[in-house]
């Protein structure tokens, strides 16, 4: 990776390979900012990631000042995220300088509002690192929903050949959106900040059930905070235009800003009746379905549901606790366990992208012990766990965009799953597989023979088990990866998808 602190230098970019992708940041790189590193990682020969904290789009009296520098952390993570080039520039921008003025339509709402002049200092820096990067992508979030509208415009009516590509909000465990300005919470504030998107999510749950007011929908939001926020704004408007909505059209932008403390903090949520689909991947062990459902959400930008890691956190918890594996007990275990998955979108190299907690304690590393490896088959197999978690499940998934896998997510878990596969591989083959991911240096390999019949037995079990047991559902599209590489696998889901 290479730090360019000269527009000059900036043409060694020139021979990169394409497409080059951009991501604008202003540092104190977080979760967030990794997120859309990642995916511009994922879809972009060349990254770009640069960093400046743009005077021109502070007022007077903001946190110009203060706004974090963390320059040498930052091009850490920059690394870590598989970035080519970061761009670090001491200047671009200054006062007197020719500015570009989005059109005030865009900017009399909102945050335009109550910082006027930000967004012609935004524009401007943005535009200034369009011309010197030249990428074919830019990356930016949904977080700063009015400043995509406001880039998405300027990149049309200037006709510049880049495509803007929206990234969804990445958010702390509690709902809170991951922001640079997040550090400046005091502790109190910081237990109050997650009411926010409480306050999004209430108003989006009034919509789904039937309320289009605009009045009505601003009020409940209100309501929510709490005395220790102070709102700046919440707005209900359509999400190109940035024009107010009296009743709620579909899609409508909810767009929030509130004051906590000296700090404040914007988040918005997207009213919409349509749901993105819920792909189910099925199939025997060793047919390849974690690594290919990771994949999968990856590309499409979707959650992946680990089912699997709830049921090892079931055996974990039983284990540790030192609990009878008989069916009553596991039952009322899995009944009694406070489990929280948080799926990580982008997870750092080597890190399961799914963690997961019990109660206070993350055991995402924890229920990979052989302990758990050894039990997880008999717990998963007790009806009453399955009903405790398949309920689970339901609740996670049910927005959504989930990728999800296991043996019967098509069959049970989501019957009405947008997208069934079901996933094989012969005996032979997944022996081979299981082979190459237990062979250890300088240890002789497992036997492939006794491997495959490991396999068919565990098969046999599985699919003749009276709890859910392994069977295609009718209308899952079969696919055999016996000659197919991961990544084609992959591609051939993800082409289906789009057909959605
Ligand atoms: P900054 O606040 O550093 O944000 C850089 C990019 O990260 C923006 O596209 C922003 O929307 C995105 N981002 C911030 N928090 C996020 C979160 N929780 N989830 C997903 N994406 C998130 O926005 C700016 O810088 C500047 O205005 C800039 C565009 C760089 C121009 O100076």
């Amino acid at each position: 990776m290479k730090v360019i602190t000269h527009p000059a230098d900036l043409g060694a970019l020139r021979d990169s390979p394409g497409p080059i992708g951009l991501v604008p940041t202003m540092g104190a790189l977080h979760r967030g900012h990794y997120s859309l590193l990642a995916r511009a990682r994922r879809e972009c020969a060349t990254v770009v990631a640069s960093i400046y904290v743009n005077p021109l789009q502070f007022g007077p009296q903001e946190d110009f000042n203060r706004y974090p520098r963390t320059l040498s952390e930052d091009v850490q993570l920059c690394e870590e995220a598989g970035v080519d080039y970061v761009f670090a520039p001491r200047q671009l921008t200054e006062q007197g300088c020719t500015l570009v003025v989005p059109p005030p339509a865009l900017t009399n709402t909102l945050c335009g509002l109550h910082r006027p002049g930000h967004f012609v200092g935004v524009a401007t820096v943005v535009l200034q690192l369009l011309h010197l990067v030249q990428p074919q992508r830019t990356y930016l979030g949904e977080k700063d929903a009015q400043q995509l509208a406001v880039i998405q415009k300027l990149t049309r009516d200037l006709y510049l050949p880049v495509g803007i590509i929206p990234c969804r909000t990445i958010r702390e465990l509690d709902g809170l959106a991951l922001s640079s300005r997040n550090r400046y919470l005091s502790a109190e504030e910081r237990q109050e900040a997650p009411r926010i998107y409480k306050a999004l999510l209430e108003a989006q749950a009034a919509f789904l059930a039937g309320q289009t007011d605009a009045q009505a929908l601003q009020a409940l939001i209100t309501q929510q905070l709490g005395s220790l926020l102070t709102l700046d704004y919440v707005a209900l408007v359509h999400p190109l235009t940035l024009q107010p909505v009296h009743a709620v059209i579909d899609p409508t932008l909810l767009a929030v800003a509130v004051r906590l403390g000296s700090t404040r903090l914007i988040d918005n949520i997207r009213l919409t009746h349509q749901k993105a689909p819920i792909i189910a991947i099925d199939g025997p062990a060793g047919s390849g379905k974690s690594t290919v459902a990771v994949q999968v959400a990856r590309k499409l930008g979707f959650v992946h549901l680990d089912t699997g890691a709830m049921y090892r956190a079931v055996t974990w918890a039983a284990l540790s606790r030192r609990i009878a594996l008989t069916p009553l007990e596991l039952t009322r275990l899995a009944h009694q366990l406070d489990l929280r998955l948080q799926t990580v979108p982008d997870a750092l190299a080597g890190r399961p992208a799914t963690r997961i907690w019990v109660e206070d304690t993350e055991v995402t590393d924890l229920i990979r012990t052989p302990l758990v490896n050894a039990q997880v088959s008999t717990v998963a197999a007790v009806e009453g766990v399955r009903q405790v978690l398949v309920q689970k499940q339901q609740m996670l998934g049910r927005k959504g965009g989930v990728v999800m896998e296991g043996r019967d997510i098509g069959t049970q878990v989501f019957p009405q799953a947008d997208l069934k596969i079901f996933l094989t591989a012969s005996p032979e083959v997944r022996a081979q597989r299981r082979q190459k991911d237990l062979t250890r240096p300088g240890t002789p390999p497992p036997a492939l023979a006794s491997l495959t019949l490991q396999i068919q037995q565990r098969d046999l079990q599985d699919s003749t088990r009276s709890a859910s047991p392994l069977i295609q559902a009718p209308d899952a599209l079969l696919l055999n990866t016996d000659a197919l590489s991961v990544e084609e696998v992959t591609e051939c889901i993800c082409t289906w998808a789009r057909y959605l």
